[in-house]
């Protein structure tokens, strides 16, 4: 069986975090319990309004993981200095507007390609490898691959929508063979659950996936009975003390 590489976004834990300014839950201990259950990397979004990920975050993540670093971020010049300081394994290109509530579309490289040229060239004298994420269009990938990007992450955003319009898979496929033929190194992600990964997961040229809400979603409900249980012991601990201090 081929191993196809799960990076596992955290954003959302500092998402909750930030909903009641106080330091827990730690984005880079959710990293560590990441890669300890078998993540092969870790995305983080530096968003320009610093809604969840914030820059210490992203200092202590790369200070302190065993597995790459894939920093998502827009392409401005702010995050530019950012990423050439910090040194992340991986950059990973996405479009950004302030009232979107995720990563709504891919990055129009083509739209775009008088900036981002020189954007990913800064980032690849770093050592820095750039991945772009587009939507599943071979115009894009073909631009992807003259902008000279060495990856592609397909955002599976509309298959994940709908997942029986066998249209949209048919797509991500076609996309990912393209990606082959032109040599990119093709990933894919956004949306992405235990129900429909399965079709992504089968699409040969798919060597990463990026997973994020799903996961911390899920991690909340699979660990809320673990959670209790340890704050009952830790209650009942107190009860038995003889006095409070
Ligand atoms: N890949 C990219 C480039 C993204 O922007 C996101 C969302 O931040 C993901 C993957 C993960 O998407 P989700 O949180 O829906 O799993």
């Amino acid at each position: 069986m081929r191993h196809i590489r799960l990076g596992v976004n955290i954003d959302h834990v500092a998402t909750v975090r930030n909903a009641r300014g106080v330091a827990y839950p730690d984005p880079v201990r959710a990293a560590l319990i990441a890669i300890a259950a078998g993540a092969d990397g870790i995305t983080a979004h530096l968003r320009e309004d610093r809604r969840h990920i914030r820059d210490a975050d992203i200092v202590a993540l790369k200070a302190r993981l065993t597995k790459p670093l894939n920093f998502e971020m827009a392409a401005t010049d702010e995050m530019l200095k950012i990423a050439l300081e910090i040194k992340p394994h991986a950059v990973c290109l996405v479009p950004e507007k302030r009232t979107e509530i995720t990563t709504e579309g891919g990055l129009d490289v083509i739209g775009g390609h008088n900036h981002l040229r020189p954007f990913i060239a800064r980032l690849r004298e770093a050592g820095i490898r750039v991945s772009l994420f587009i939507d599943p269009e071979q115009k894009q990938l073909d631009m992807a691959r003259a902008l000279g990007a060495p990856v592609v992450e397909l955002h599976t955003g509309a298959y994940a929508e709908h997942p029986d319009d066998l249209g949209q898979l048919q797509r991500l496929i076609t996309s990912a063979a393209h990606s082959k033929v032109l040599g990119l190194e093709c990933h894919a992600g956004h949306g992405l659950t235990k129900t429909n990964v399965g079709p992504i997961a089968a699409i040969p040229e798919v060597i990463e996936l990026n997973i994020g809400h799903f996961l911390i979603g899920e991690a909340i409900l699979v660990g809320l009975s673990k959670a209790i249980a340890d704050m009952r012991a830790a209650i009942d601990r107190g009860a038995v003390s003889l006095s409070p201090v």
